[in-house]
């Protein structure tokens, strides 16, 4: 018989697969487990006394309460329902009243890493694959010369279309003139660079001679115009994204050293299911002064953002499924995204030729 697990992987194989996603971040995990949704398993998330992250099937193996309904032990995660309790390996180590342990008295594991903060998961092929390879460093998020924070938010709209928003940063000319944006006529216009290597696709955006949006001003004392850029470098579960501003002609947007106003954003983006997303973010600034201040600054302006960006995404997404047509004709803004979108594709096929 098959599992109905089984029927729903093999009829929605909408992920690339063999690869790490973002499944929370380190300050998520406290005293009680954590239930998410990701690439349309449920899984439930722990942090034990030693220390150790762990990732287990939201499923007790006794009568299928979801384990997150539980409570955390020093040792393990103990069911809300007869007491079962589970070590971070999934197996059952006691059960109350009972001294014989059946040998299945288990639940599936995910493999989990924990790596600058960001707890990443594995998705393969098989359930239970070993993976082939270690999850992406950030060193941002402990780098001296930032100071970070970050948040997780749901989108009712498809991974795609988050991926989309992120490799068109054109779109802050509209969508963003109270925070990051502003200058329509001048994003539009700006420059646009776009490389492919292997699976990344990196789009560099330079808006020499702008006014600097709202945000800028409001974290560092520009006094005039400012030369901007934006690098955005794409990868299938998460983009890097690093934008900022020096006073006009004082640093070759070029140098990878310059100074000035930064805003460097982690956005992981993993879907929940065909139709839901979870974007994990952070955003790191390097303050000149006043650190606290500037940081709560750029925080609530990257909280504004990211909720304009999500009602637009969403509305978008509604109208999509409204009237049932995918997105038609294409702009001189969209060649990164459609770059990324191919990449998507190719590696969603690769993954289902494989599995099939
Ligand atoms: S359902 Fe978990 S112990 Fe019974
Ligand atoms: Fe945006």
């Amino acid at each position: 018989m098959v599992a109905i697990n089984d029927i729903a992987v093999q009829q929605i194989p909408t992920f690339p697969l063999n690869r790490w996603y973002v499944a929370g971040f380190s300050w998520e995990l406290k005293n009680k487990p954590l239930a998410r949704v990701l690439l349309g398993h449920s899984v439930v998330l722990f942090r034990l006394d030693n220390g150790h992250v762990s990732a287990l099937e939201d499923r007790c193996c006794h009568r299928s309460l979801p384990l997150s309904h539980g409570t955390l032990e020093a040792h393990g995660l103990r069911c809300g329902y007869h007491g079962l309790l589970f070590d971070g390996s999934g197996v059952c180590v006691e059960i109350p009243g009972q001294n014989k342990i059946p040998e299945k008295a288990r639940v599936s594991t995910f493999h989990v890493r924990e790596v600058n903060q960001i707890i990443w998961m594995w998705f393969g092929e098989e359930k239970c694959a070993e993976p082939t390879h270690e999850p992406p460093e950030y060193a941002i998020h402990d780098d001296d010369r930032y100071l970070f924070r970050g948040d997780v938010v749901h989108y009712d709209a498809p991974y795609q279309l988050i991926h989309d928003n992120l490799l068109d940063l054109s779109h802050l000319g509209y969508v963003h003139l109270q925070t990051i944006g502003g200058n329509a006529h001048i994003h539009m216009n700006a420059k646009m660079q776009v490389h492919s290597d292997g699976e990344v696709v990196r789009v560099v955006r330079h808006l020499p001679d702008s006014d600097p949006p709202p945000t800028y001003v409001a974290a560092y004392p520009f006094t005039g115009k400012v030369d901007r850029w934006q690098e955005i470098e794409f990868h299938v579960s998460h983009l890097l994204i690093w934008t900022g501003a020096v006073a006009a002609g004082t640093a070759s947007l070029s140098d990878p050293d310059r100074d000035g106003f930064h805003m460097r954003g982690f956005h992981g983006i993993t879907p929940e299911s065909e139709t839901t997303s979870h974007y994990f973010w952070t955003m790191a600034t390097n303050p000149a002064s006043n650190e606290e201040q500037v940081l709560a600054k750029v925080i609530e302006q990257t909280e504004l953002t990211f909720e304009e960006d999500r009602v637009v995404i969403e509305a978008q997404y509604k109208n999509l499924v409204r009237f049932d047509s995918p997105a038609g004709v294409d702009i001189h803004v969209d060649v990164g995204a459609n770059r990324a979108r191919r990449l998507v594709e190719l590696l969603r096929r690769n993954s289902l030729s494989k599995s099939n």
